[in-house]
């Protein structure tokens, strides 16, 4: 097996949509010296690209539900297995599904890693909506903005692109979203141990809330020992 363990800051942010993962995961990076991973950023870039993944899930981006288990899966396992993830990485919206953690579990351990730390934001859904309606975001990177607070803002700080309102942020589609989330996303807090899941406010400013998520984050939490895998099937061939 290889040992990819030893040091390694693995950490899988979850929470309502507009919970501030996207935010949060950019900072956590930083901080950790890891890339991140997100599903949602992956996947609007398929369908700006307008590839044929992208045209095969921009109905279910339009409408708010959750694109198949299994196209994200192997995505998701295939960008873990690049030497920049060797030192660890901060997963940015997925798991989504029992079944995608069930499927991450086995990837993970068949990489050698140690479970990830769990970080869940908490932020109440009305919030949630008044966040999701003023959030604009860059048309090159994603990075998200809030339109009123982040005053005159209308191109990206960093790479100066437009900023855009997102297709799905809108009342109709952020209802079906939340509820996607309590269907299928909410289970997951049983799916994780308590050992490993950490619950994190996520309101207050940004600032706030990223030291919160560095102190749940602490690096003694992150090498929590996994049995050594005995098993030498790949990610790919896991399920
Ligand atoms: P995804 O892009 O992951 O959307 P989401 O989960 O709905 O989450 P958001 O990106 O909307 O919110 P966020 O938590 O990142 O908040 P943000 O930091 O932007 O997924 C989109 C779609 O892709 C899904 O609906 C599904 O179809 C598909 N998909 C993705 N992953 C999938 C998977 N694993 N399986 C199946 N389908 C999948 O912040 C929001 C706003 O709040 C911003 O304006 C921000 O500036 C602001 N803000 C942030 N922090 C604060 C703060 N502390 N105080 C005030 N405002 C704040
Ligand atoms: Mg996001």
């Amino acid at each position: 097996m290889r040992d990819r363990r030893r040091g390694t800051a693995a950490v899988i942010l979850l929470g309502l949509p507009g919970s501030g993962k996207g935010t949060q995961a950019l900072r956590l990076s930083e901080t950790l010296g890891v890339p991140t991973l997100s599903t949602g950023e992956m996947l609007r870039r398929e369908v700006d690209a307008g590839t044929r993944l992208g045209r095969m899930v921009r109905g279910s981006l339009d409408q708010g539900v959750l694109v198949g288990d299994e196209l994200v899966n192997e995505a998701v396992c295939a960008r873990l297995r690049q030497p920049d993830c060797a030192r660890g990485f901060v997963l940015d919206g997925y798991p989504r599904t029992v079944a995608q953690a069930q499927f991450l579990d086995k990837c993970l351990k068949n990489l050698g890693f140690w479970p990830p730390r769990v970080l869940w934001l908490e932020v109440s859904a009305e919030e949630i909506t008044a966040r999701l309606l003023n959030r604009l975001e860059c048309s090159a990177c994603g990075r998200t903005y809030r339109a009123t607070e982040d005053g005159q803002a209308r191109v990206c700080e960093v790479d100066g692109a437009a900023l855009r309102h997102r297709a799905d942020d809108n009342p109709d589609v952020i209802r079906e979203r939340l509820r996607q989330y309590q269907l299928n996303t909410a289970p997951l807090l049983e799916h994780y141990p308590a050992s490993r899941l950490r619950r994190v406010s996520g309101t207050g400013t940004a600032e706030d809330v990223a030291r919160r998520l560095r102190e749940a984050a602490g690096n003694r939490s992150l090498t929590v020992p996994v049995q050594a895998a005995t098993s030498g099937l790949s990610c790919a061939a896991s399920q």
